[in-house]
């Protein structure tokens, strides 16, 4: 089969000889793309950092993780007031944060659904801003509406509040449910 000639070599040992065959060509190649491959491997994730390895990557998704979802405000100590924000930016983030976690409950336009109405005067738990973040805060488990405290940060509150402040409020929108608790027209 073998194209090469076997060659023996010349030592003997108790009457075993042996053969010098080389490796296949196939064979020794990979060997030496795997030395190569450990080398360049080296450089990329240990020596330059310039790729992530997994332990980087897992804590990349942890932070990204922790931005999403953490309790608290990320940075020990950090303080968020709780006060209306007005600006489009925060509204515009408020509106994600609304879509995403309260719309399926409350209705893309706040009209209600299995939640109450928020685009109405009619507020069961309080409608001036320092009620609303807190109803969001802590909820009320025992209705069906949860404490987002564990969920969203202070932050994301006060954002979607704001957008549920500056954009349902007293807008009586299409379809609305039935309103619900007290009448509350501001300050
Ligand atoms: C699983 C359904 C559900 C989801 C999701 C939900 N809610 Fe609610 N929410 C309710 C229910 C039910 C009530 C009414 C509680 C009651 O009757 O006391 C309520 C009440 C409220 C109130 C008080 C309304 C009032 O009249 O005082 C606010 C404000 C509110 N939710 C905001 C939110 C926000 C913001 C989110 C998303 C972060 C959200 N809800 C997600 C079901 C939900």
């Amino acid at each position: 089969m073998s194209q090469e000639e076997d060659k023996l070599l010349d030592h003997n040992y108790d009457g075993i000889q042996e053969f010098d065959n080389p490796m296949p060509t196939w064979w020794v190649g990979l060997f030496v793309f795997t030395i190569i491959w450990a080398v360049v491997y080296l450089f990329y994730f240990e020596i330059t950092g310039m790729g992530d390895t997994q332990l980087d990557e897992y804590h990349n998704e942890l932070a990204a993780a922790e931005k999403l979802y953490s309790v608290g405000d990320g940075a020990e100590g950090a303080v968020v007031e709780i006060a209306l924000l007005t600006s489009a930016d925060e509204i515009a983030e408020g509106e994600k944060i609304f879509k995403m976690n309260c719309s399926s409950c409350h209705g893309q336009a706040g009209e209600g659904g299995v939640g109450p109405n928020l685009g109405d005067s009619k507020w069961i738990h309080g409608g001036d801003f320092k009620s609303i973040v807190n109803t969001i805060t802590h909820g009320v488990p025992e209705k069906g509406m949860i404490s987002w405290e564990p969920i969203l940060k202070t932050k994301k509150i006060v954002q979607v509040a704001s957008y549920i402040d500056q954009k349902f409020r007293n807008t009586n929108p299409p379809n609305g449910k039935a309103p619900e608790g007290d009448e509350y027209q501001g300050e």
